[in-house]
């Protein structure tokens, strides 16, 4: 079995438009190799769980954007929020200035956000958080006086970004590492423990390391990019007893499960533990605008406050705390004020679990599960990936499978019926595909 990208040329059916004709040579695609891809789908515009193609034909996307649509696109509140701070101010830099959109957002996540985690760090995108998020911890530990502690230990299949600390903290097999050995930071790698065994072995790991480690990152419950694998609530929080015990700092990256993916607020949740860093972006504007913040709480605040400047947190992006993005974000946290989104999480997971279970039976496909707003149906090689996507589309979804899985995040406001035509076509699909 081969990839085989020769058999499509375009992934979209319609006539090509003029601008993509005209501007598809001058773009580089994300994780493509430019030469043997398909030409993108053009999209034209976007509504409630739609993408809109310039023929009029309306894809449900079943990924929400790279999980951060959570209310749908163009819901009328963001829109109008963000419209209204577009006039007032589109932008104004952080550094020496306070806005109220900000300020406002970041008192509004210090208020859900679980324990003392009220410290909040703005950026302007997902990785960029996480590179704070571990420049926070190994400078906690210098300013605290204490050398030597700049290691982090992260899990297989961990996925952090594509910024280089974030590349060093994923897992070194499916990740980039190989591309780019010599050049990332090494760093400590173990399964996710689940097992006495394996917690067992964590903890004599972490008694003889943590004078080297400045803290421990995990994607709680679900590891995203990295293979879309689950854990149980448990096993995150003896995570979070292991590293009090051995004095490890803990960073959650919530990034993918953060806004409600995983039935409640962020994932932690489940496990009722704090971290003492979270990271946070995708779904933070409800997928309209790239924001994304690391919060930390007291503790790791307090190592920081000094009459020493040399003590401040050496960090600027220059859209941080954008007042578009933050508007966007404040919007999204009334939505999920006034309209029932946790509730309606447990039954989209029952109707992905029930729509995509007959695909278990199929050649090729090695487990379906799905956790929260997450459906998954991993199949033992991915092959004919670019024919398997043109068939999504062809089907009426936007899927992009990828490594060994085909998943789907939907919009938490997609319908009964748009999650039944989800996964019918799901189930269609890859009953074709393994014919192939
Ligand atoms: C868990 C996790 N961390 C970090 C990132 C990187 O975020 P961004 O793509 O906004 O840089 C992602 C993106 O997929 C992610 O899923």
């Amino acid at each position: 079995m081969t990839n085989d990208h020769s058999q499509v040329e375009h992934l979209y059916p319609g006539p090509v438009p003029p601008w993509q004709q005209a501007g598809a040579k001058f773009v580089w695609s994300p994780y493509t190799q430019m030469k043997t891809t398909p030409l993108p789908i053009p999209v034209a515009a976007t509504e409630g769980v739609y993408l809109i193609l310039p023929d009029g034909t309306r894809l449900i996307d079943g990924m929400a954007s790279w999980w951060t649509a959570c209310h749908g696109y163009n819901h009328p509140h963001i829109l109008s929020m963000v419209m209204q701070q577009l006039q007032r101010m589109p932008h104004v830099m952080f550094g020496g200035v306070h806005h109220e959109p900000a300020l406002r957002l970041a008192s509004r996540l210090a208020a859900i956000l679980p324990g003392d985690l009220d410290h909040v760090f703005f950026s302007d995108s997902g990785s960029v958080s996480v590179e704070v998020a571990l420049k926070m911890a190994v400078q906690y530990w210098l300013n605290r006086g204490v050398t030597g502690r700049s290691k982090f230990l992260s899990f297989r299949h961990a996925y952090h970004g594509d910024t280089t600390g974030a590349m060093s903290v994923c897992d070194p097999i499916n990740s980039m590492h190989s591309h780019f050995k010599g050049f990332l930071l090494e760093q400590f790698t173990r399964g996710v423990p689940h097992t006495a065994e394996e917690f067992a072995e964590l903890d004599r790991f972490l008694r003889e390391r943590s004078d080297t480690l400045a803290g421990v990152i995990i994607e709680p419950l679900i590891q995203g990019a990295g293979g879309m694998k689950f854990h149980p609530a448990e096993s995150l929080a003896r995570l979070r007893t292991l590293c009090d015990q051995h004095d490890v700092l803990l960073i959650a990256d919530e990034i993918a499960t953060g806004f409600g993916r995983t039935g409640t607020m962020f994932a932690c949740e489940q496990a009722s533990i704090v971290p003492d860093v979270m990271c946070v972006g995708k779904a933070l504007t409800a997928g309209t605008m790239s924001l994304a913040a690391t919060i930390a709480t007291n503790r790791v605040f307090d190592a920081f406050w000094s009459d020493d400047p040399a003590r401040a947190l050496m960090h600027g992006p220059t859209f941080m705390a954008n007042p578009l993005a933050c508007a966007a974000a404040n919007a999204s946290l009334d939505l999920f004020e006034s309209e029932g989104r946790f509730s309606r999480v447990p039954e989209i997971e029952r109707r992905l679990a029930a729509g995509l279970e007959s695909c278990r039976g199929l050649r090729g496909v090695v487990d379906v599960r799905t956790k929260g707003a997450v459906g998954v149906v991993q199949v033992a090689e991915l092959h004919h990936v670019e024919q398997l996507r043109a068939a999504f589309v062809a089907s009426g979804v936007w899927l992009r499978p990828f490594s060994d899985i085909v998943y789907t995040t939907p919009p938490l406001t997609i319908s009964d019926a748009e999650l039944t035509s989800l996964c019918d076509a799901i189930r269609a699909v890859m009953a074709q595909w393994a014919t192939w």
